[in-house]
């Protein structure tokens, strides 16, 4: 079959990424055969072609957010069946779906209605699985007086599910950020009470808005250079719930205020083979909240067919770290 692979670690102005003619994978009892029809596009994958190499002779298949139908199911796979149309992510030690097709364990997969577009459901794996996971936990609930959260990155992949799974599922007031006119109204969009900008000073906008402290910060990119304004506005008791790769984090300065720190990778389940399946019903369910228009897709570019040309424009949009929503391959 046809995949986008390459062989050795590479920066983006060396682009290596090419259609190869690679064998067919081989599902485990666990997995399904998915035809891929979508691909949705991450900074975690830009940053992985950066520092993975394949082993000598191999091919690295990148690609952890699919849409697309099932043409084969294994043993160990209840609930599916060949010719569902399905969304999911996958496991970043195997290889991914920037292919033709993926074998992809079904607890990380759920069904979708035939009125989601393949483009649509490829955008929202995802940004939910990690927003849910960073914001809810394994409680599925907000921690106990949680009444504002603060998304930093609010116009991003992460940040503008984040922002509308909060409107959906709780009544946290939520403070968003963005800091240019398009990415402002983008999540505003997405339901943010109020927007502020990442690049001032967070506690003066926040007071200038009648905001003393919040309870609850999700922060997508930059949290080491920005931990000494995060703990700031925080209330004490109050939690940070990162997903970037904030490198050493002081947590001195948590005492004083008594935080939690939440942090949250979204194949952490998988990997360990613990309770993927949460991660399947939290997709279902939030396909099932796309139909019942409670939350909406997030595609802003949609790029057509599975071509080095298109990654490599997908990889370049994405590494500018200034795209708004979701940018998706169909094939
Ligand atoms: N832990 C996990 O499992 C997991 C899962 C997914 C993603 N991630 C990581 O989470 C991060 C966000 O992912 P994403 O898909 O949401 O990224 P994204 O879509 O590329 O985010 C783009 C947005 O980030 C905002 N931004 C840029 N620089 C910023 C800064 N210094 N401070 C705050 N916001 C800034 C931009 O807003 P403006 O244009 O308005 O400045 C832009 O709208 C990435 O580092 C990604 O690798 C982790």
């Amino acid at each position: 079959m046809k995949a986008l692979a390459y062989e050795k670690a590479h920066p983006l102005d060396a682009f290596a990424i090419s259609l190869d003619d690679i064998a067919e994978p081989e599902p485990r009892d666990g997995d399904l055969l998915v035809e891929v029809r979508a691909i949705g596009i991450n900074p975690g994958e830009t940053a992985i072609r950066q520092t993975r190499s394949a082993d000598p002779g191999g091919r690295v298949v990148l690609g952890w957010e699919f849409a697309g139908v099932v043409v084969a199911t294994g043993p160990a796979t209840a609930g599916f069946a060949v010719g569902d149309r399905v969304m999911g992510t996958g496991d970043i030690t195997r290889d991914g779906g920037w292919a033709e097709r993926v074998a992809v364990d079904h607890r990380v997969v759920a069904t979708i209605a035939d009125e989601l577009t393949f483009a649509d459901a490829a955008s929202l794996p995802i940004g939910v699985l990690t927003a849910w996971e960073a914001l809810f936990r394994d409680q599925d609930t907000l921690p106990a007086g949680v009444e504002n959260v603060l998304v930093i990155g609010g116009a991003g992949g992460v940040g503008s599910m984040a922002t509308q799974l909060l409107k959906a599922w709780t009544s946290a007031f939520v403070i968003s950020t963005a800091s240019r006119p398009e990415s402002r109204e983008w999540a505003t969009a997405m339901g943010a009470d109020l927007v502020v900008d990442h690049h001032v000073d967070l506690a003066t906008q926040l007071r200038g808005a009648g905001i003393d402290d919040v309870d609850l910060v999700f922060s997508t990119s930059d949290t080491g250079r920005r931990l000494a304004s995060i703990v700031e506005v925080l209330r004490p008791f109050g939690h940070l719930a990162f997903i970037d790769s904030p490198g050493q984090l002081d947590v001195e300065t948590f005492v004083g205020k008594s935080l939690s720190l939440h942090s949250e990778m979204v194949f952490s389940k998988i990997v360990a083979g613990r309770d993927a399946s949460s991660q399947g019903r939290i997709l279902a369910r939030s396909a099932d909240d796309v139909v019942a228009g409670r939350l909406r897709p997030i595609v802003t570019t949609t790029l057509r067919g599975l071509t080095p040309e298109t990654m490599r424009t997908a990889h370049t949009l994405v590494e500018t770290r200034r795209t708004i929503g979701k940018t998706v391959i169909t094939l």
